[in-house]
């Protein structure tokens, strides 16, 4: 399926800040971003401490191809489909696990975990020995890589290195992980489905315009900690009224206003960073612990810059990155209107049982099917992605208009930072992505890609 380019292109505007709301439903995008984009990014699959041991395998979803990621012999890693040789059944039903053998229920055909053909029932009555085992094993990604500990996958050959691709803003997405000690995931992958196209789940986590409005009640009910001091900063926001009629405050640390409290940061092939600095974002009422940004590692991996950042990550297309609470967040499309949201936790493995509790906690209050925000949030998509279906109301575009053609890019010269915008709450974030987005649907090579993704000095 192809759409021509041109056509394409007046689906975003970078200039105007606009995009054609159609993108948010319409089957033939999706079809066009399943092989374009989900068939060839590295996806991230796993983080190593969830396959310790040889035969431990996690299944994660490559587009709408599913991968087990498997520990081998060898201690090295594979990632084979999950679709057997004979007629495509899954030849295994289980998330993750630890097995000797991969045997399909439909006929019984068994593959070792190398994903090597080992058995076939009848293979001398049946098939007369006629069957080439050597040839009918399991298919692997087309190249699968870790970086400090996650693994990622993709499906196709030409596809850059993982580092390459990831370039300084994922690399310094996967620091602010990583950068903490070696970390294990916590076991138990939380997963739900919302009624929503992935793009909406992507926008969203750029978007620090929001929490003040749709989280309100989240705040208000205490469930998530305000900043000790919060008489004294209490954030403004004008022109919208409390119910009772006078101006509506937000307790501070958790958005800004001011010029200057947030960064963005902006890569090629499409990935971002937006949120807040640690000075204007504070620490959570204490939750979370920015002691790591001052270690020799972090000042080796991460440039001035990005170490004031406490910026939700993406990992173009769908990884986020949300180092508040330690976690990875998948947006897996399973239709135009329908998303599934993986949740991973991490916890540093030299982490105090009270650390361990508490990063856990604030997990699973935030996000994820018991996490108040997300719940908020949810509810926002799938009316947002309703409202695209609508003969009058889908000839209407979506704006993106915040600090437009005012955010300037410093493309800074140290090596480590990359290229950012220092401003206030903004839309770059999203801006950027979906002016990449266009870019990978065109189906460009990956050297076009890079320079066509690579960005601007003023967005
Ligand atoms: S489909 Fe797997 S053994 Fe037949
Ligand atoms: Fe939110």
């Amino acid at each position: 399926m192809t759409i021509a380019t041109g056509k394409l292109r007046q689906l975003v505007s970078l200039e105007r800040g606009e995009i054609d709301r159609s993108i948010f439903s319409d089957p033939e995008i999706f079809e066009l971003e399943m092989t374009q984009i989900f068939g060839r990014s590295w996806l991230f699959l796993c983080h190593e401490s969830q396959i310790p041991k040889k035969g431990d395998f996690f299944e994660a979803p490559i587009g709408r191809d599913n991968v087990l990621v498997v520990r081998q012999r060898d201690g090295g890693i594979k990632g084979l489909l999950n679709t057997c040789e004979h007629r495509g059944n899954a030849v295994c039903r289980a998330e993750e696990g630890n097995v000797k053998n991969f045997m399909c229920t439909y006929h019984g055909w068994t593959y070792d975990i190398a994903g090597k053909l080992v058995g076939v029932p009848g293979l001398d009555e049946l098939y007369h020995n006629d069957l080439d085992l050597s040839r009918n094993g399991l298919r692997e990604v087309a190249q699968l890589e870790v970086y400090k500990g996650f693994v990622f996958g993709t499906l196709d050959p030409q596809a850059p290195p993982l580092a390459d691709f990831l370039g300084r803003t994922g690399r310094a997405g996967l620091e602010f992980l990583a950068g903490q000690g070696e970390l294990e995931a916590v076991p138990g992958i939380q997963k739900f489905v919302i009624p929503c196209n992935w793009k909406f789940a992507v926008d969203n986590l750029f978007d620090w315009y929001h929490p003040q409005i749709t989280h309100l009640s989240a705040f208000q009910t205490g469930l998530l900690p305000s900043p000790p001091d919060i008489t004294g900063s209490k954030m403004k926001i004008s022109g919208v009224a409390a119910p009772d009629g006078s101006e509506l405050q937000m307790p501070g640390g958790v958005v800004s206003g001011d010029a200057g409290d947030q960064l963005v940061f902006i890569d090629a092939f499409g990935h971002a960073i937006a949120g807040p600095t640690v000075e204007a974002f504070g620490d959570f009422g204490g939750l979370i612990d920015h002691s790591w940004r001052d270690t020799p590692e972090a000042r080796a991996n991460l440039g001035p810059m990005s170490r004031r950042s406490i910026g939700h990550v993406n990992l173009f297309p769908t990884c986020w990155i949300t180092p508040a609470f330690n976690q990875i967040s998948m947006r897996v499309p399973r239709g135009p209107m329908e998303t599934e949201i993986w949740w991973f936790t991490f916890v540093p493995k030299a982490a105090t049982p009270e650390q361990r509790a508490t990063i856990i906690q604030g997990a699973i209050h935030s996000f994820g099917p018991a996490g108040f925000l997300e719940q908020e949030d949810g509810e926002n998509w799938a009316q947002s992605t309703m409202q695209t279906r609508g003969t009058a109301s889908a000839k209407i575009p979506q704006l993106l208009q915040m600090n437009l053609r005012r955010g300037k890019v410093v493309h800074d010269s140290d090596g480590l930072d990359p290229p950012y915008i220092e401003c206030s709450i903004n839309e770059h974030g999203q801006l950027w992505t979906f002016a990449s987005w266009v870019e990978w649907l065109t189906g460009c090579d990956w050297d076009e890609l890079r320079e066509r993704t690579t960005p601007p000095d003023v967005i």
